[in-house]
């Protein structure tokens, strides 16, 4: 039983198809064979961006296919470090970059670089005791010398959606570049990068029922074309000369070398499929599932739900903590009863410390999971507390 889609979903037999399909009929390198298959390559791959480019409300120029989430960040990062003096990307000592107390790692430290890199410094908001984001000090957080805000969509600890709009007026209002984590959002609920507002968004194919090796760095075409390229090589390039190069159209100019082809084109089948089955019927579904496991976990005594307790602003991922028993004990002993979760401090050590806590459990929902997989958690976690003898 599968209860760690927040860390990487399983795939249908549609996308894995697509995938090997690719390789099997279609293999070529994109844009480059004047072959009748580098041909069908490309349409292929080209045919996957537009149906990311559409489930997210994006135009295909916008649409960016990197690696991972984590490459698509690292890549922004890296990019308005490298960006001229005139550039509205550019920092310098006295900037501030502001980010949150419930980052993953993966927004968190490509930031952290940044302000080391260039002097700017890193500003953040705290959370509620409840797990929401503490914005009460909005006002001076995000103030005249904020470049960057980057926060996430919804935590993949705590399930908390912070108040995007808020956020992002109150970035517009001082002129930052706002940058949404969207890897908790994306694959569970439907996402519109024209009603979100913000500048950039990214997430990874592979927690969206997609492959591995595929993920999406989405921004505003202005911006695009202002910013500079964060790889260099083939396909990118307009015209090269021996000292100097100019660049290709969006998206090429972000795409140096062979991508991910059959990883793009599973991406596209992955969208097909969330389509299909409807993003209003998986978050109603996982939200009916999310409900069922907190109330659960709420009459179990010496356990404790870590984030929002109600489905306010929230997803369909659940942290909690047994008392006594260490999370990677309840793990394992989850597992010989076949229960996959996710335990420890889910690549948000900040986040731990800040809860005091060592690690959690975390179950994370896709749509593939069912009623009676939460009955079934529900009903070991009174096995592995009477394993460990702890009191209930
Ligand atoms: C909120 C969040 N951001 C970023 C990432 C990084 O995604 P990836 O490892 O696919 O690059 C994850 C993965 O767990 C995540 O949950």
């Amino acid at each position: 039983m599968y209860l760690d889609s927040g860390a990487t979903s399983q795939k249908p037999i549609q996308v894995i198809d697509a995938e090997s399909t690719f390789y099997k009929n279609t293999n070529a390198a994109v844009h480059r064979g004047a072959h009748l298959l580098a041909e069908e390559a490309s349409l292929a791959y080209e045919g996957a961006r537009k149906k990311v480019a559409d489930f997210i409300g994006a135009k295909v120029e916008e649409t960016i296919f990197t690696k991972s989430a984590t490459e698509s960040i690292n890549a922004l990062a890296y990019s308005f470090g490298n960006s001229e003096k005139n550039s509205r990307f550019f920092l310098r000592p006295g900037d501030e970059i502001v980010v949150t107390e419930m980052e993953h790692h993966a927004n968190l430290i490509p930031w952290q670089q940044l302000a080391k890199r260039t002097g700017a410094k890193l500003r953040w908001f705290s959370i509620t005791t409840d797990g929401r984001l503490d914005i009460e000090k909005i006002d001076e957080i995000i103030n005249r010398k904020t470049k960057i805000v980057a926060f996430t969509h919804q935590s993949n600890v705590l399930g908390t959606i912070p108040p995007i709009k808020l956020i992002v007026e109150k970035a517009r209002s001082v002129g930052a570049v706002t940058v949404l984590d969207a890897c908790q959002s994306a694959p569970h609920f439907k996402i519109n990068v024209a009603n979100l507002d913000v500048d950039f968004l990214m997430f990874s194919g592979h927690k969206m029922l997609g492959p591995t090796g595929i993920g999406v760095l989405w921004g505003k075409e202005e911006l695009l074309l202002e910013m500079e390229p964060f790889l260099f090589g083939g396909s990118m390039i307009d015209s090269v000369e021996m000292e100097s190069a100019t660049w290709a159209e969006l998206p090429r100019k972000f795409e140096a070398g062979v991508p991910n082809m059959a990883q793009a084109v599973g991406l596209g089948a992955a969208v097909d499929y969330l389509n299909k089955v409807g993003m209003a019927n998986i978050h109603d579904h996982e939200m009916v599932l999310t409900k069922q496991l907190l109330a659960g976990l709420q009459h179990l005594q010496g356990v404790k739900v870590i984030g929002p307790t109600d489905l306010v602003n929230r997803g369909g991922v659940v942290s909690f903590v047994i008392d006594g028993v260490h999370p990677h004990d309840v793990g394992q002993v989850l597992d010989q009863y076949g229960i996959a979760v996710r335990t420890g401090h889910h690549c948000a050590w900040p986040l731990m410390r800040k809860l005091n806590q060592v690690g959690t459990t975390r179950a994370s929902f896709h749509l593939y999971n069912t009623e009676a997989d939460v009955e079934k958690l529900l009903d070991a976690i009174p096995l592995v507390q009477s394993y460990f003898k702890v009191n209930r």
